[in-house]
């Protein structure tokens, strides 16, 4: 398939005060192969590739903000002693494609830290190996944050994604099932505290003023009391409350809302569709376009879960775009099974698009070293 030069995937478009040179997000996807929380060349390779397939937006990997917050053994941890290697990152991308925007998503992993390796914590009802966080603990947890916004920002990257969706603890902050008693739980206001604290103060501090700042969410996750839902005991959907927190984030003038689903590992069809369950892609797309109608051109919005579709993902991603149902298509497994897509699409040339085969997860699963295992030359 060739994308028409006029084909409004290929067109430029503002995020914040910056402008990506298409609609294609790269979205994020953990590669389990840091040392030590430090940049591996394989991770230099795997988004030099990424760059090489001049994507609008590249969103690197989850990267933690502690080294006693991860979910996969070998993450990457985002703090000062690591800095060098996070700014080689990003100058490798951009030696590859100048254009290219590159941002840092930036996570806890609360509950979904390894109890083998790191340390699960919980915002409530702790199982019996989480540890129940303290008001404190919360409050240092919120200095990493913003010290990861200004360490992307002094790396280099052109912005910031703090990762509240799947299930992470900025996710599970926000859902009605926290009912902490203290500032960080129960009322909406306690909830959102960690973004409408946090972005006055990293905007306060950052240099550059066009830095982008956006977030990743889960609109449902279709659990009891997860984000989407009305109440603490109630799984059906009901995006009121979401709608509110999305509305926020365009209050606060953050530039861009990444729109995904589910949980993985617990409600995993909803956030990457497969071959069996490949109509959850409606979901998501629907959920993209409710945050788009509710912001207009406030924020923009990226879609999620395109890769399900294979080569129809193009022709839809095409269609939500033009009509103004996002302004971003986002890929996940596909960078994994050819990070070239844009250009390839741009040139003609043949795609090898994502067989589906849930290889890349399985990977991740197992806390190896992530990759496409059909296409395993290009990861
Ligand atoms: C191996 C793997 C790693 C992932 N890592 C991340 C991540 O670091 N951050 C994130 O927000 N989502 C992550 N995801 C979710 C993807 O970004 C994406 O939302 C999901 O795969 C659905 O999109 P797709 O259908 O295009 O693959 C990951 C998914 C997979 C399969």
């Amino acid at each position: 398939m060739k994308l028409e030069p006029n084909s409004i995937l290929l067109s430029s478009q503002k995020i914040g005060n910056r402008i990506a040179q298409n609609r294609f997000v790269a979205q994020p996807m953990e590669g389990n192969d840091a040392i030590g929380g430090k940049v591996s060349e394989r991770a230099i390779k795997r988004y030099v590739k990424l760059a090489e397939g001049k994507w609008g937006v590249i969103v690197i990997e989850a990267l933690a903000v502690a080294d006693n917050a991860l979910a996969r053994k070998n993450q990457m941890v985002i703090n000062e002693e690591n800095l060098p290697g996070l700014k080689a990152l990003v100058q490798a991308m951009k030696a590859v494609d100048p254009n290219v925007l590159v941002l840092f998503q930036v996570t806890h992993s609360g509950r979904k830290s390894g109890r083998d390796f790191s340390r699960p914590t919980a915002l409530y009802n702790p199982e019996s190996w989480e540890h129940l966080l303290t008001t404190e603990e919360i409050d240092e947890i919120q200095r990493l944050f913003i010290e990861a916004a200004l360490i992307s920002e002094a790396a280099g990257a052109d912005g910031v994604d703090f990762k509240m969706c799947h299930g992470y603890l900025g996710c599970e902050m926000l859902r009605p099932a926290n009912q902490r008693t203290d500032k960080w739980g129960g009322s909406f206001e306690n909830r959102t505290r960690f973004l409408v604290e946090s972005i006055p103060q990293i905007k306060a501090r950052l240099v550059n003023k066009d830095f982008i700042l956006g977030s990743r969410i889960s609109y449902w996750e279709g659990i009891k009391g997860g984000c989407g839902t009305a109440s603490s005991d109630d799984a059906v959907e009901d995006l009121s409350e979401m709608d509110r927190v999305i509305s926020l984030m365009a209050d606060l003038g953050m530039d861009y809302v990444n729109v995904s689903a589910g949980i993985p590992g617990v409600t995993s069809e909803i956030t990457r569709p497969t071959a069996t369950s490949k109509w959850f892609y409606l979901h998501q797309f629907r959920y993209a376009r409710r945050a788009k109608a509710l912001v207009g051109e406030r924020m923009k919005v990226f879609g999620s879960a395109y890769s399900v579709l294979q080569e129809e993902g193009v022709h839809e991603a095409q269609s939500n775009i033009e009509l103004g149902y996002a302004d971003f298509a986002g890929w996940g497994r596909q960078t994994l099974s050819d990070p070239l897509l844009p250009k390839r699409l741009a040139l003609g040339d043949e795609v090898d698009y994502c067989k589906l085969c849930s290889g890349c997860s399985k990977l991740m699963v197992k806390q190896e070293e992530v990759g496409c295992i059909i296409y395993p030359s290009h990861s």
